[in-house]
């Protein structure tokens, strides 16, 4: 006989002393079963205060990990440790040789005020802990530069590029990308306020100049909103741009007649408003990793609990859990 995933689930939702996380990334029957929803940040914030023992979080790895650090004491296990296609862009080795390249541009390591984007592992979060840095999210990154900015060092961002060139282009800023040149120039770590690792987010990457000429052309009030993980052209053209959150906002308080095409992940765009609402892509932009995630998934990990047999649990070494945490309770600590 086949099991009902749907009920079974609800079942030991209820039975268990569990909060079950979604990701608004997540695919429309998970993200159903969350307890708390929300954007990295909100799911980072909400999961420490829950307060049953045990979290199932339903997103890619980070999340749990980030969730586990900041919450040592709590079980944190996920049906599917997928790992974000950024975060793994970059390791302690890429992030130690980012650093060393700002030395050997004139900039010692305690002028370097390193910042990472959530999207990052924990042996990278703890590399940035241990130099004074800290986290952010694409909610808060334009309030964490600024604080960043303050301590007078040079910021190492680290490791989405777009990220830091677009929140650097919004604060009147001048950045450049560790390994990529322009106009000949390669990047200039005395020049430069913010030094961008060359990472970057692929899903982001699907939406182009031509199709928002596409949109513009076929339907000329049409607004273009997108997430800051776009390429800093496409940001600079759209009329919009913020994290998951405010992509919600400023979509769901327009005129139900005002067409919008949205630069961000399939799933959340779909489940966004049903009318005059458009992917700003031909090709239907799904993040792989969030959607390896199923029903199934969810269930296992759930009966695990009640078999007391726990899966796929989340653990990080304590050096680097300890480290890691500075960095995140940094940006926790900021309104
Ligand atoms: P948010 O911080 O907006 O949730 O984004 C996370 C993410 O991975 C976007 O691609
Ligand atoms: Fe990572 Fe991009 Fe997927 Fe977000 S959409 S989780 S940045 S791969």
């Amino acid at each position: 006989m086949s099991i009902d995933y749907k009920k079974e689930i609800e079942r030991l939702k209820k039975e268990l002393d569990v909060t079950v996380v979604a990701h608004y990334y997540q695919r429309d029957e998970v993200f159903e079963m969350g307890d708390i929803v929300g954007d990295s940040l909100e799911l980072a914030r909400k999961s420490k205060d829950a307060e049953s023992e045990w979290i199932v979080f339903c997103g890619v790895g980070f999340m749990g990990q980030s969730v586990k650090v900041i919450a040592p004491e709590k079980r944190v296990l996920m049906p599917k440790i997928a790992c974000c296609a950024m975060a793994r862009m970059i390791d302690s080795t890429y992030f130690d040789d980012s650093v060393a390249y700002m030395e050997e541009r004139g900039i010692p390591k305690e002028a370097i005020l390193p910042i990472t984007y959530i999207n990052s592992s924990a042996e990278v979060k703890a590399k940035v802990g241990e130099m004074g840095g800290l986290v952010c999210t694409s909610s808060n990154a334009f309030r964490i530069i600024e604080k960043g900015l303050e301590s007078g060092k040079k910021i190492l961002f680290v490791p989405d590029r777009c990220l830091g060139q677009n929140f650097a282009n919004s604060m009147g800023l001048k950045s450049c990308v560790i390994g990529v040149e322009v106009d000949g120039k390669a990047c200039d770590s005395l020049e430069a306020d913010i030094i961008c690792f060359n990472g970057f987010c692929s899903v982001h990457q699907y939406f182009t100049m031509d199709d928002i000429d596409f949109y513009r052309e076929r339907y000329p009030d049409i607004l273009i909103a997108v997430h800051p993980e776009c390429d800093p052209k496409i940001v600079e053209a759209a009329d919009f741009s913020g994290s998951t959150s405010q992509l919600i906002k400023y979509i769901t308080d327009l005129e139900p007649e005002q067409k919008v095409a949205v630069g961000t992940e399939y799933n959340l765009v779909n489940r966004l408003r049903p009318k005059n609402t458009f992917v700003l892509s031909s090709t239907k932009p799904e993040c792989p990793t969030m959607n390896e995630t199923t029903l199934e998934d969810l269930y296992l990990v759930l009966k695990s609990i009640e078999d007391a047999n726990p899966i796929n649990e989340v653990t990080v070494d304590e050096d680097v859990a300890k480290y890691a945490k500075l960095a995140l309770d940094r940006m926790l600590a900021l309104k």
